[in-house]
């Protein structure tokens, strides 16, 4: 009887796992916000899209990227410079948004929330899709 209801627990708590990993992510409740905030002061028409090209104003500026290309790899965030820039993954000079004492941009801002940074993550990996 106690093995019973014990299964009956395990069995009952898988979906609910499964649930909390496949949450879609939308860019325009989840996403769009987090870069409004944080990114378009210097994104759109500022400081980083005059020297970059890189323009967060919409889900088509976004994902044209830079002048040299696409900074984001859809289904693939390890490979997505976006990510990479925001997620600490790359030189502390070039990190997004600017945070560290020898970065090349300018103002000491703070660098996204662990929340923030995978909500995006787990945007690029679903498909980066405009939704
Ligand atoms: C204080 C201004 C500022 C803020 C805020 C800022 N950036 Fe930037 N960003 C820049 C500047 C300046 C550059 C160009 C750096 C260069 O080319 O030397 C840049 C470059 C970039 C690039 C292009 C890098 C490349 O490979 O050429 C990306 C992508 C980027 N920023 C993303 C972001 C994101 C995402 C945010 C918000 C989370 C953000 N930035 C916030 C100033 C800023």
């Amino acid at each position: 009887m106690r093995t019973r209801v014990l299964s009956i627990v395990i069995i009952a708590t898988i979906p609910l796992f499964g649930a909390g990993c496949s949450k879609q992510v939308s860019y325009n409740n989840d996403v769009n916000p987090i870069l409004v905030s944080n990114c378009l002061t210097c994104h759109v028409g500022g400081e980083g899209t005059e020297k970059s090209g890189f323009s967060v104003q919409n889900y088509n500026s976004l994902m044209k990227g830079t002048k040299f290309g696409p900074v984001i790899v859809p289904g693939d965030s390890e490979s997505s410079t976006l990510f990479r820039l925001i997620g600490h993954k790359a030189d502390p000079k070039i990190q997004m948004p600017p945070h560290h004492d020898d970065a090349q941009a300018g103002g000491q801002l703070d660098p996204l929330t662990e929340e923030q940074i995978e909500t995006i993550k787990m945007w690029i990996d679903q498909g980066a899709k405009n939704n």
